[in-house]
């Protein structure tokens, strides 16, 4: 079974992040192939990007960077569930990404993107050119749900069409394509020659 984290990338009050994260958890934890948790980076609360050394150094001065390290290094897969803000994706979670290095690397990503006609795809393109610098591998399947407060019901829960559900079981089946790829470029995941 794989470590699968979903993050959520919006914080500010209000946000509709959590409700669309609601459903595409739902979907990940049925699957058993991930053992699936949910990262909330309104909750984890970094500051600002606060430590002196690149992160590629990994000589991390913060206690939250620490715990915010070991969180990411013990991750397998991920889902990154994101608004489109000004065409981009949020700071918050270009914040999050920064804080480290080695933990994102040769790790598979999956987006659900939410907005207006967009649909949060420019935001998605511009999250791929930062994660590939991380040696991350952003997958092509996504759900990216356009004017996404009509599936918002009363309750405030996300009603995914037919057609929002057969796309999440395709990015889950690509996701875990991918997992299974990318355990042998990592070196804690690899199998040593001698023990083959
Ligand atoms: C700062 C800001 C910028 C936004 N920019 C966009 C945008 O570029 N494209 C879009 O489709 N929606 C945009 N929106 C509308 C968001 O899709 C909508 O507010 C959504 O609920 C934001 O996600 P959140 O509720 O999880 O914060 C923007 C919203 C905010 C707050």
């Amino acid at each position: 079974m794989f470590e699968l984290r979903i993050i959520i990338a919006s914080t500010r009050p209000g946000r509709k992040g959590p409700i669309v994260a609601e459903w595409i958890s739902a979907i990940a934890k049925a699957d058993k192939n991930f053992n699936t948790e949910v990262f909330d980076l309104q909750e984890i609360n970094l500051p600002f990007m606060d430590e002196p050394n690149h992160p590629r150094l990994k000589q991390y001065t913060k206690e939250h960077t620490w715990k915010w390290s070991g969180m990411v290094g013990a991750a397998d897969a991920f889902i990154f569930v994101t608004p489109e803000y000004n065409y981009g994706f949020p700071a918050t979670l270009k914040n999050a990404i920064d804080f480290l290095q080695h933990e994102w690397a040769f790790k598979p990503v999956a987006f659900v993107s939410y907005g207006g006609i967009g649909a949060g795809t420019r935001c998605i393109q511009m999250l791929k050119q930062v994660l590939t610098s991380l040696q991350m591998m952003p997958l092509f399947e996504a759900v990216n749900i356009p004017f996404f407060t009509k599936y918002i019901n009363s309750q405030n829960k996300f009603e995914a069409t037919e057609e929002q559900n057969k796309v999440a079981a395709t990015v889950m089946a690509s996701l875990l394509k991918w997992t299974i790829a990318m355990q042998s470029l990592r070196p804690d995941k690899a199998a040593s020659p001698a023990s083959e």
